[in-house]
């Protein structure tokens, strides 16, 4: 079933996916694993007209973590091409389809030309307002928690004025809402450094589907799970 924007169930506002298992589907085709992200890449697209069309505020999908930096250079380095491809080739079906994007993770030290079409993508977008797509590179939960323990030092806040909205306010993901529910694809059960704090009361979902065979069918069949499932937020 293809859930709708105005159908009567819960949209949640924020959703966040790990996009895993690339490699694996490249592994079961005899393919090397370069043809895994390469397909896993397109099926971004799809999965953001669908949260576009559910009404979804927010969509965060991790791409490349801080601990990735530990693969082999040649996969590091076609990953990084299939970024720089993807940044230049996207502006207008961004603007388009009325989405933000935002690049979620250090950003200071990645290649001068990635950088370059960041800023440039981020100014282009900056007008749209359906929905903001966060893109996760170099993001790592733990360093995005360090920098910003560092950044309330550096702004002379004593120890009882580091408060939790202090904190919350000089993440990379400061003004986003809390992520309502978690996806990751091809069956492993754990988080891999992805947004710690900010899934603190969401709602968790894995699919054995490997990334590339991920589609809208899918995303929706995730939805309709956290349609169905109780929060409580620790109250009764
Ligand atoms: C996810 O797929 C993409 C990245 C982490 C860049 P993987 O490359 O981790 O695929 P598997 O987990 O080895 O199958
Ligand atoms: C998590 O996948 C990171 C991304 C999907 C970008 P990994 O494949 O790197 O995670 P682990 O190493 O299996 O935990
Ligand atoms: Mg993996």
């Amino acid at each position: 079933m293809t859930m709708e924007a105005g159908d009567d169930v819960k949209i949640p506002h924020h959703v966040a996916i790990i996009m895993d298992g690339n490699g694996r589907w490249a592994a079961g085709r005899g393919l090397p694993r370069i043809k895994g992200h390469k397909a896993g890449s397109a099926v971004i697209e799809d999965i953001i007209d669908a949260a576009v069309k559910m009404g979804i505020k927010h969509l965060s999908l991790y791409a490349f973590s801080t601990e990735n930096w530990r693969r082999p250079d040649a996969e590091v380095s076609v990953i990084m091409s299939l970024l720089r491809f993807y940044l230049r080739l996207h502006t207008s079906r961004f603007r388009n389809r009325g989405v933000r994007f935002h690049f979620l993770g250090e950003l200071e030290t990645m290649p001068e030309s990635i950088k370059r079409d960041v800023v440039e993508l981020e100014a282009a977008t900056a007008g749209e307002s359906k929905m903001v797509f966060h893109l996760a590179v170099n993001y790592g939960s733990r360093m995005e928690l360090v920098k910003a323990t560092q950044s309330c030092i550096k702004d002379g806040l004593k120890a009882d004025e580091i408060d939790e909205s202090a904190i919350n306010s000089r993440l990379w993901t400061a003004d986003v809402p809390d992520v309502d529910l978690l996806i990751r694809t091809s069956g492993e059960l754990r988080i891999s450094n992805f947004l710690l704090w900010q899934c603190a009361y969401a709602e968790f979902y894995f699919t054995d589907c490997h990334w590339p065979d991920f589609n809208q069918e899918r995303f929706s069949d995730a939805l309709e799970s956290f349609a169905s499932r109780e929060r409580r937020f620790g109250r009764i």
